[in-house]
């Protein structure tokens, strides 16, 4: 076997800044990565992705609610490689502009809820629909998507945060959905949805008062706490729910 053959490629979505971004420079450091793919959406935003000079890195711009955009940049994959062994979903929102999390019934709009479920549930949805073609080879990959763990019904004690919570829920059932017709498809993907932990990052920086400070992981934990599960993964793993520490997550 020649080492090209050992060599694996990976793409990032939402890798602008931070999970997304911190999953782009862990793989830039890896030897067996020859190629990372990185898309971000807004150029104001990815000014340290952007910032980064490492041949193995290439970037693209892509809008997850866009189907289009989606399949530009599988095309534009395409072009250099059939394969792709990482493929990391990090792409999500909480809060954008005026649009804050619900805390009751009466902060429900039907536009926000649209938002939500259009970025972090069909969005990944879409994805997992273009990405199929590069996951179809012979060696071990993984498609996991970063869910969260007040997408879980069984964990919900303390309500609130109805669309996003709700959309992740979406998302963990079109990951376990799509896993099972992957078995088909593509056999030696293993398709997961994953909790980081509450992680430092702008999504939860608003959030992050009442949390112990250690339970607040930086970045670079959480992205090598996740590398930790992602390795560990066997095939019968596929659509399941997993979180930072490697144990199963109620649907
Ligand atoms: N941080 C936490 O504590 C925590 C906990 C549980 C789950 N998560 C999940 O972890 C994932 C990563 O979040 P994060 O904490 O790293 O937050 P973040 O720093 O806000 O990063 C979110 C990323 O998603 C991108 N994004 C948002 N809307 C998009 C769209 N329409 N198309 C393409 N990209 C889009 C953002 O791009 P722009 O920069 O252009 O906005 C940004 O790069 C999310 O799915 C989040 O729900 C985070």
């Amino acid at each position: 076997m020649s080492i090209d053959s050992l060599l694996k490629t990976a793409l990032i979505i939402g890798g602008g800044q931070g999970i997304g971004l911190g999953f782009v420079r862990q793989l830039l450091a890896q030897s067996d990565i020859d190629r990372v793919y990185a898309t971000y959406r807004r150029v104001e935003s990815a000014a340290e992705l952007l910032a980064i000079d490492n041949p193995k890195l290439h970037c693209l711009q892509m809008d997850i609610t866009d189907e289009s955009q989606i399949a530009a940049v599988i095309q534009a994959i395409q072009a250099e490689t059939k394969t792709l062994h990482y493929v990391i979903n990090s792409a999500g929102v909480l809060h954008e502009g005026e649009m804050q999390p619900e805390k009751s019934l009466r902060h429900i709009n039907s536009e926000q809820l649209l938002r939500y479920f259009q970025v972090n549930s069909i969005g990944a949805m879409l994805l997992f629909k273009q990405v199929q073609p590069l996951l179809k080879h012979d060696a071990r990959s993984i498609l996991a998507t970063i869910s969260a763990k007040v997408g879980s019904i069984g964990d919900n004690q303390i309500g609130g945060w109805y669309g996003y919570r709700a959309s992740k829920t979406a998302l963990n059932m079109f990951i376990r959905t799509t896993a099972i017709e992957y078995k088909r498809t593509c056999p030696n993907a293993i398709l997961v949805a994953l909790h980081p932990g509450t992680t430092a990052t702008r999504l939860s920086q608003p959030f992050q008062r009442n949390v112990p400070p250690e339970k607040l992981f930086s970045v670079d934990r959480t992205v090598s706490q996740l590398f930790t599960v992602m390795d560990g993964l066997t095939p019968t793993d596929s659509g399941e729910f997993f979180s930072w520490d490697g144990s199963k997550i109620a649907w």
